[in-house]
C-alpha cells in the first residue's frame, strides 16, 4: 500500500523542528509500524540522509521504550497497543500519517521522535522499591497475599513507563504512571512499612519534575497500552493525603525510603 508520512524532524533539544514529508510507495501490511520506519530509514541512509531517530528495544510491548504520536493519538490510539505492536494492516491505501514526539515540558525532545523520560526514573528513585531484606525465595512465598491485593498490585505493575499517559493528558500529568508505581507496592504486604513515605516522596518528585496536575479527564486510562486503571490515582491520593496529614516531611534523596 502507498502511504504518506509527515514526520517531526528536530536535530537536537534546542534546535528548531519541522514536519518533513516522506512518500512510502510499498508498505507491506504485515510490517509493524517500527519495521515500516526501519524501511524508510534504510532508504534515507542509502540516499546519504539522516535517518529518523525513534526509541525502541523489545518490540514486544513490554519494555516501554517506544512511543510517539500518530495523527495526534499516543501509540496510534489502538486499544492496548504499543507502537511496536501496531501493524500496518490497520492502515489503508493512501493514508496520510503525522508522527510527532510526546509533547510535555517534563519530556524534552532529544531528537526527532525521541524524548528524554528520565523524569520518570527520578520519580521511581524516590520510592519505587522496598528497603527490607526480603530473604530467599521461600521467605517471600511464606507471606500470605490476598487474591484481590495480588490481582490489583499485578495489574498496576503492568505499567511499562512508556509515557503515553503524560502525552495524552491535556495537563501533561504523570499521575497514572506515578500512581501505578506507588500502588503496585502499596497494595502488597511487603510495601506496607514505607507506604506513606513512598506516596509522599514520589508525588513530591512528580511535582518537582513539572508534570501537570490531574483534573480527572481520564485520557491517560483511555490511551494506556497496559490498561492501567485510574483507581490507582485514587490510591495514590489517599496515601499522599494520609502522609501529608501526619506532618512528615518528604525525603526525596535517592534511596531515602
Ligand atoms: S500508565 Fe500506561 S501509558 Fe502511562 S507510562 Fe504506564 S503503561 Fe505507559
Ligand atoms: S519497543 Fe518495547 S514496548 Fe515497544
Amino acid at each position: 500500500m502507498k502511504l504518506t508520512l509527515n514526520v517531526w524532524r528536530q536535530s537536537g533539544p534546542n534546535a528548531p523542528g519541522k514536519m518533513v514529508r516522506y512518500e512510502m510507495p510499498n508498505v507491506n501490511e504485515h510490517m509493524s509500524f517500527l519495521e515500516m520506519l526501519d524501511v524508510l530509514n534504510e532508504g534515507l541512509i542509502g540516499k546519504g540522509e539522516e535517518p529518523i531517530t525513534f526509541e525502541h528495544d523489545c518490540r514486544e510491548g513490554i519494555c516501554g521504550s517506544c512511543g510517539f504520536m500518530i495523527n495526534g493519538k499516543a501509540h496510534g490510539g489502538f486499544p492496548k497497543t504499543t507502537v511496536c505492536q501496531l501493524h500496518m494492516r490497520h492502515f489503508k491505501e493512501g493514508d496520510e500519517l503525522y508522527l510527532e514526539p510526546w509533547r510535555a515540558k517534563a519530556f524534552p525532545v532529544v531528537k526527532d521522535l525521541m524524548v528524554d523520560r528520565s523524569s520518570f526514573d527520578r520519580i521511581i528513585q524516590a520510592g519505587g522499591y522496598i528497603s527490607v531484606n526480603s530473604g530467599v525465595t521461600i521467605d517471600g512465598n511464606a507471606i500470605p497475599v490476598s487474591k484481590s491485593s495480588s490481582d490489583r498490585a499485578m495489574d498496576a505493575a503492568q505499567c511499562i513507563g512508556c509515557g503515553a499517559c503524560v502525552a495524552s493528558c491535556p495537563n501533561a500529568s504523570a499521575s497514572l504512571f506515578t500512581s501505578a508505581k506507588i500502588a503496585h507496592l502499596n497494595l502488597l504486604p511487603q510495601g506496607q512499612p514505607e507506604k506513606l513515605e513512598r506516596a509522599l516522596n514520589m508525588v513530591t518528585v512528580m511535582n518537582e519534575e513539572m508534570f501537570g496536575s490531574c483534573t480527572n479527564l481520564q485520557e491517560c486510562e483511555a490511551t494506556c497500552p497496559k490498561a492501567i486503571s485510574i483507581e490507582n490515582i485514587a490510591i495514590m491520593n489517599r496515601h499522599y493525603v494520609e502522609a501529608a496529614l501526619s506532618n512528615r516531611p518528604p525525603n526525596t534523596e535517592v534511596g531515602a525510603g
